[in-house]
């Protein structure tokens, strides 16, 4: 089973990718630690206590992290998410604590600790896994890879330019791009196309299980904000399922090499990932970014997993 550690700010799709990776065996959640993005630091910490309370995943442990990105002040993202960051469904209060740790320490702690080299999957701005990898350069060779929800090749969803997770916190991706370790990049090219349109949270609906329930709750309320039809979206992207996805099954996407950079100094163009498709710097790649998906593969993928949590 293969190592991983989420690096969440949930966040409806976070909570999402959450309770698709924790209902398979051959992914092993070693911690989930928190980011502000979505919401406040507060809130991204206490919205995953409470899905893990929701899974009865009171076992794995859980650390907040920085409260704000490194050199900027920090946005958050309450027009899509809501006050709570988790608007929508009833969620538990938490049954436990966050550990007394940071989120960098207990990353490092589970990283030193595993026989395995570990993959990280970040879905919120890259805060924490910036200053994870800046003060822990022995731990590096052990991070098999990064897979991570950020960026375009394309346009924006938060400025023309940029999108959410990297805008909020450039200089933590240019340090997470610039780092070595293998990446993969789920922008918003393929998570536009990750579409879930009414009929599919139907079937979630249908699913005689409370997490099922939960999930077609977030998304009711997840598509309010993206059936503004300026987006030209049928139902809403699932930008950070996509990561977990990809894990499970690589197949059900298209890829490309590319070398990426981070801008991180244009006020007009801040936080764009620039994706060299033609290999026109001759730099070497230095992620695998993803630009097509099997959209009906992945949402038979997510249903047919939501189905293994228990019934009331
Ligand atoms: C990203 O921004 C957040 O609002 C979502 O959770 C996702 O990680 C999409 O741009
Ligand atoms: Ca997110």
């Amino acid at each position: 089973s293969r190592p991983i550690i989420l690096d969440c700010d949930p966040g409806h799709d976070d909570a999402i990718a959450l309770i698709l990776a924790l209902a398979h065996p051959e992914l092993s959640p070693l911690a989930v630690t928190t980011s502000a993005g979505n919401q406040t630091p507060d809130k991204t910490l206490n919205n995953a206590l409470r899905i893990l309370t929701l899974l009865n995943r009171s076992d794995i442990p859980v650390a907040g992290g920085a409260v704000k990105p490194l050199s900027r002040e920090l946005i958050i993202a309450d027009n899509v998410h809501g006050e709570t960051g988790l608007d929508g469904p009833a969620l538990p209060v938490p049954s436990f604590e966050p550990q007394a740790i940071s989120a960098v320490e207990l990353m490092a702690q589970k990283i030193r600790q595993s026989d395995k080299p570990v993959t990280l999957v970040p879905t919120g701005p890259l805060t924490n896994i910036a200053l994870l990898l800046a003060s822990h350069a022995e731990l590096h060779a052990k991070i098999e890879r990064i897979v991570l929800m950020g960026g375009a090749a394309g346009v924006g969803n938060w400025t023309p330019a940029a999108e959410f997770n990297i805008f909020v916190d450039p200089e933590a991706a240019d340090i997470v791009f610039k780092s070595g370790i293998p990446i993969t990049m789920c922008g918003l090219d393929v998570t536009h196309q990750a579409q879930i349109m009414d009929e599919d949270i139907e079937r979630i609906r249908a699913i005689p299980n409370p997490v099922a329930k939960c999930v077609a709750e977030l998304l009711d309320f997840f598509m309010i904000y993206h059936r503004d039809p300026k987006w030209g979206f049928v139902g809403a992207p699932l930008h950070d399922p996509c990561t977990i996805a990809w894990l499970l099954n690589p197949a059900l996407f298209d890829a490309q090499d590319c070398w990426v950079g981070i801008e991180t100094q244009s006020e007009l163009t801040l936080g764009m990932t620039v994706v060299d498709r033609y290999q026109l710097t001759g730099k070497p790649a230095n992620a695998t970014v993803l630009f097509g998906i099997d959209r009906q593969g992945f949402v038979d993928l997510l249903v047919d997993s939501l189905a293994v949590y228990t019934p009331t």
